[in-house]
């Protein structure tokens, strides 16, 4: 067997360099190889698998929809509430355009029954569940049918720890699990089977939130340990400090909690969403674990925490993909900032939520809203583009601390474009068409969405957009790209199956807000939320312009060595892309080897290169291959210091 032969069987450049080093016969060396390449397999994350790994259990091919009980009632959430906003949904025909989950948050426990382990319900706050054949044990399956009558889906709450967020922080006790500590521990943990079975077999949910203060906030210096009112439970998730954070042990009981819906729900009708608020580095993992994450600590009625959730998932739009969403928290429309006196307010939250492929769930009290805020939630084009079958979050064109440019590929080739002023001044606006890499030399079509109104620019036009004001558009023009798209144009498509990140870090670009938990007291909001440096669509993983010496790419993947993304091909014949070292790299010396996999097969690989050396050209072949593999590789373990560049990567040839 040639050296050749046998380097073409091998994903693996270490085993290779064992079989050349023993200087063994073919045969043997074959057997080596074989044994190693298996080994490598299983050990190598950056072995190519052929497959796609992101998460698509469940049914969130899009974002979900809905409205959740959170944000308008808390704790004092009852029956008569939910119903009232879900008859609210199905009258004024927001249920036709496709808000379907009618979602109980926190505040329905009543308490643990400790002879069977049982959850008990809040039955006075949920008559309709007194109608269960066992009078001891009210069950929600009469509530979810209800809902289901209504051609709605039904939604539940649950922690992953022993106790739930409104146990932690409640100010009073009045709507809190009642009884001895045991009785109060109503969260999943040591109960995952259990519970899970009964919320999506027995009762009949089909959509279930785990939240995570259970796993945070109850370690044994907690006042409320302190008092004896619960147990201590070592925390292994801290949000101000990922290196107090065990991440593989709270991934892993979030894992065990999806097999478990999965076993217990084996149509897969269902929706899990994590809710751990970007802790543990989740803004990384959740893509392989459930169908939306929580990207930021929550949401309230403020201008500036809409700006901190927004920007906890602007940048993230590689790690959103059909079936697994970041999730920057529920609606607010409806109150303080976003109230029916604030319609720009509540019009950007509407518009910026869609462009991020967020869930659309409503936190409003939907009997009291008036139909002036009801038109936003129904806005039939904004709900298109949140709903978009290709999933490809919008990206960041234009970027700056006042100022915005959004651009979303939609599947029939169209984009949707926001543009957000998210300062307190009116300000003018320069769209340019290769912003949305459209040619300058052709007429660009516009439509803005909430006016209907139409437009037509070459080249450029100038938009006046008021203080906290997005305007959304939806646009046709000529592609520069005649045949095809650049990989960061179709974020949905692009999985970074490892990113590279070694370290993960708080990220410091996202807006701080004054308005924190404990007003102005104390130093204020640190930056907390992990995953800066991760995998950018035309940027540097931590924010730079894309350049391998010197020369810039408007368009390309921005990630760290020792990273592999899969990207998912259903049509083009051609994959293209001009490799390197990002100038934004410190380390000048750790050489990268980039490989391009076809379906697990080897198609391509570089020499090594270096920082400062040019871009290498890599174009292959890849009609009829269904995931293409882009691995780039050295001997580094500072991955972080290593940024690469794979400029204009780009599908073509239909
Ligand atoms: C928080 C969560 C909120 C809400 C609340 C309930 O952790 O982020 O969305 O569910 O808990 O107590």
């Amino acid at each position: 067997m040639s050296r050749v032969r046998i380097k073409s069987l091998m994903n693996d450049k270490k085993a290779w360099g064992i079989c050349d080093m023993k200087k063994v016969t073919t045969a043997a060396c074959s057997a080596i190889l074989l044994c190693s390449a298996a080994q490598a397999q299983s050990a190598d994350p950056l072995a190519p698998t052929g497959s796609w790994s992101a998460y698509t259990a469940g049914r969130a091919a899009t974002p979900p929809m809905g409205w959740n009980s959170w944000n308008a009632f808390a704790g004092t959430v009852d029956e008569e509430k939910v119903m009232g906003s879900a008859q609210r949904i199905l009258d004024s025909g927001l249920a036709g355009k496709g808000y379907r989950y009618i979602n109980l948050d926190d505040g329905w426990m009543a308490k643990r029954r400790l002879s069977d382990g049982h959850l008990m319900l809040r039955a006075e706050k949920f008559p309709s569940t007194a109608a269960s054949s066992d009078k001891e044990t009210p069950s929600f399956k009469p509530y979810t049918d209800k809902l289901h009558a209504m051609g709605f889906k039904a939604g539940i709450y649950s922690d992953m720890g022993r106790n739930t967020c409104t146990q932690a922080w409640a100010a009073t006790d009045e709507d809190l699990p009642k009884g001895s500590v045991a009785e109060r521990e109503v969260g999943l943990h040591d109960h995952i089977d259990q519970d899970i079975d009964m919320y999506f077999r027995e009762w009949g949910f089909d959509y279930i939130k785990v939240d995570g203060c259970g796993l945070r906030d109850f370690g044994p210096n907690s006042a409320k340990v302190k008092a004896g009112l619960h147990r201590a439970l070592t925390p292994i998730m801290d949000l101000g400090a990922i290196s107090r954070t065990d991440v593989a042990a709270v991934q892993k009981l979030f894992r065990q909690v999806g097999k478990a819906i999965e076993r217990s729900r084996p149509d897969g009708d269902f929706i899990y969403s994590l809710c751990i608020w970007g802790a543990a580095n989740v803004r990384a993992w959740a893509k392989d674990v459930g169908n939306t994450s929580r990207t930021s600590d929550d949401i309230t009625p403020a201008w500036g925490r809409l700006l901190v959730n927004f920007d906890s998932a602007v940048h993230r739009g590689l790690y959103a993909h059909p079936g697994s969403w970041n999730d920057p928290d529920m609606l607010y429309i409806g109150a303080g900032d976003f109230d029916a006196d604030h319609i720009t307010e509540a019009r950007s939250h509407f518009a910026l939520w869609a462009m991020l492929n967020a869930p659309l769930l409503i936190g409003a009290d939907l009997r009291k809203t008036p139909d002036t805020l009801m038109e936003i939630f129904g806005n039939a084009d904004i709900i298109a583009l949140d709903q978009d079958v290709a999933g490809n979050q919008a990206t960041v064109a234009y970027d700056s601390n006042d100022v915005q440019i959004l651009i979303k590929t939609l599947n029939n080739g169209d984009k949707a474009v926001a543009v957000f002023n998210r300062g307190s001044g009116a300000t003018d606006v320069n769209l340019q068409a290769t912003q949305l890499k459209y040619r300058d030399d052709a007429p660009v079509e516009i439509t803005d969405l909430w006016t209907k109104k139409q437009l037509s620019f070459t080249k450029e036009t100038k938009l006046r957009v008021a203080p906290r004001e997005t305007m959304i558009f939806r646009a046709r023009g000529t592609r520069a790209l005649a045949d095809g798209f650049y990989l960061s144009e179709l974020p949905g498509k692009v999985n970074p199956a490892v990113d590279g990140v070694t370290r993960p870090i708080a990220d410091p670009t996202i807006f701080r807000t004054a308005y924190g938990w404990g007003g102005t007291r104390g130093a204020g909001d640190r930056p907390q939320y992990a995953g800066w440096g991760g995998a950018r669509a035309d940027s540097a993983p931590y924010g730079q312009t894309l350049q391998i010496a010197r020369k810039t790419y408007q368009s390309g993947i921005g990630i760290l060595v020792n990273s592999r993304l899969e990207v998912r091909n259903d049509r083009y014949r051609r994959f293209a892309t001009k490799v390197g070292v990002d100038d934004s790299a410190t380390d000048k010396t750790n050489v990268v080897t980039f490989i391009v996999y076809g379906d697990g097969k080897r198609l391509a690989e570089t020499r090594p290169l270096k920082w400062g050396m040019p871009a290498e050209p890599i174009e292959v072949d890849v009609s009829g291959v269904k995931l293409v593999e882009l691995v780039a590789r050295s001997a580094t373990t500072e991955n972080e210091a290593l940024p690469v560049t794979w400029g204009e990567a780009a599908l073509t040839g239909s």
